[in-house]
């Protein structure tokens, strides 16, 4: 699909984007846009080469995709300078093997803070009163009458909220734990002093720190073991901040432990055993997926871009 076929500088997406106006803003500064229409979801390097082509001023990426050497090398022998991921994770970015092709780097935070704190949030609930599986027994023909102890779980009125990794998006879903009830009675925020303390005093605990090497498999089977029997684990980050062989482990040996889990190990599959816990809730890494956030992340990769190319600041770098 290209759009503006006569502009300038040649842009690239390497999927559709949700909106116009990140393409409508390329067009008006004189970009040529193109976005690849391959049917496979994620793009092998090999695939991208071939969109890069011989003249490239620019990409906007996705986090499926693998921006190494190889890829910044051919955007480089492009004439390439520009390179957004459509996320604010950029764990998928070798940002210093950009910087040696002189590749700028742009990522898409803030536009998603809080639509990825409300799924953080949602899937607190979520997992607290068992909704998943009571919507499940629902559907399977199974009620047939309200008894006292048919899905029981937990009340969040009163409870410790742990949140690993206050930045943007942890703040902000401490906040909105904090204001359940309308502020009433609010659920206690710990910004604990260390993580023993979260593992150790939390009923809730949300996981938001970036991924690498210090936060890969932070959650493993000995961090598991010093949660409470009854905790809630959410993980909206990346997958492999947690251990997940260790966890179908915890959760096959502690029944009452629950997860609602939005990113997997290796993405898009599941580690064996987890599609059959009935206390781990599993969703397609949709955490950013309202309307206007999507739109946002797509406009700010386009500006992120676009600064570079036009020499304006890139819009957001994450090395700033
Ligand atoms: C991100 O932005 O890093 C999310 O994982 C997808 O929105």
């Amino acid at each position: 699909e290209v759009y503006n076929p006569s502009g300038k500088y040649r842009v690239i997406s390497t999927k559709s984007m949700p909106g116009t106006r990140w393409i409508n803003l390329l067009i008006e500064q004189d970009c040529r846009v193109e976005i690849c229409t391959q049917k496979k979801t994620i793009l092998s390097v090999e695939d991208i080469i071939a969109l890069i082509g011989n003249k490239c001023d620019g990409v906007i990426g996705q986090l499926t995709e693998d921006w190494g050497e190889t890829l910044f090398s051919a955007l480089s022998r492009a004439g390439g300078t520009a390179f957004s991921n459509m996320a604010v994770g950029y764990n998928n970015v070798d940002v210093n093997a950009a910087t040696k092709y002189g590749v700028a780097v742009g990522n898409t935070p803030g536009v998603l803070t809080e639509t990825t704190a409300e799924l953080a949030a949602s899937l607190s609930l979520a997992a607290a009163r068992r909704i998943v599986e009571a919507d499940e027994f629902m559907r399977a023909g199974l009620y047939d009458g309200w008894l006292p102890h048919l899905f029981v779980g937990n009340l969040l009125k009163g409870q410790t909220v742990g949140v690993i990794g206050a930045g943007r998006i942890g703040s902000a879903y401490a906040r909105m734990m904090f204001l359940k009830a309308n502020g009433e009675q609010p659920v206690t925020w710990k910004r604990a002093s260390s993580m023993e303390e979260v593992l150790r005093e939390a009923d809730v605990i949300s996981l938001h720190p970036i991924l690498d090497k210090t936060t890969y498999h932070l959650v493993n089977k000995e961090s598991l073991s010093k949660m409470k029997k009854e905790a809630i684990l959410i993980n909206c980050s990346r997958g492999p901040v947690v251990d997940e062989v260790a966890l179908v482990e915890h959760l096959k040996e502690n029944p009452m432990f629950r997860v609602g889990l939005d990113v997997f190990e290796d993405e898009p599959y599941m580690k064996p055993g987890l599609a059959d816990m009935k206390n781990a809730i599993v969703v397609p890494h949709i955490a950013s997926a309202s309307k206007w956030t999507r739109e946002g992340m797509a406009t700010l990769a386009a500006l992120n871009v676009l600064g570079k190319i036009k020499g304006y600041p890139v819009w957001s770098d994450p090395n700033r």
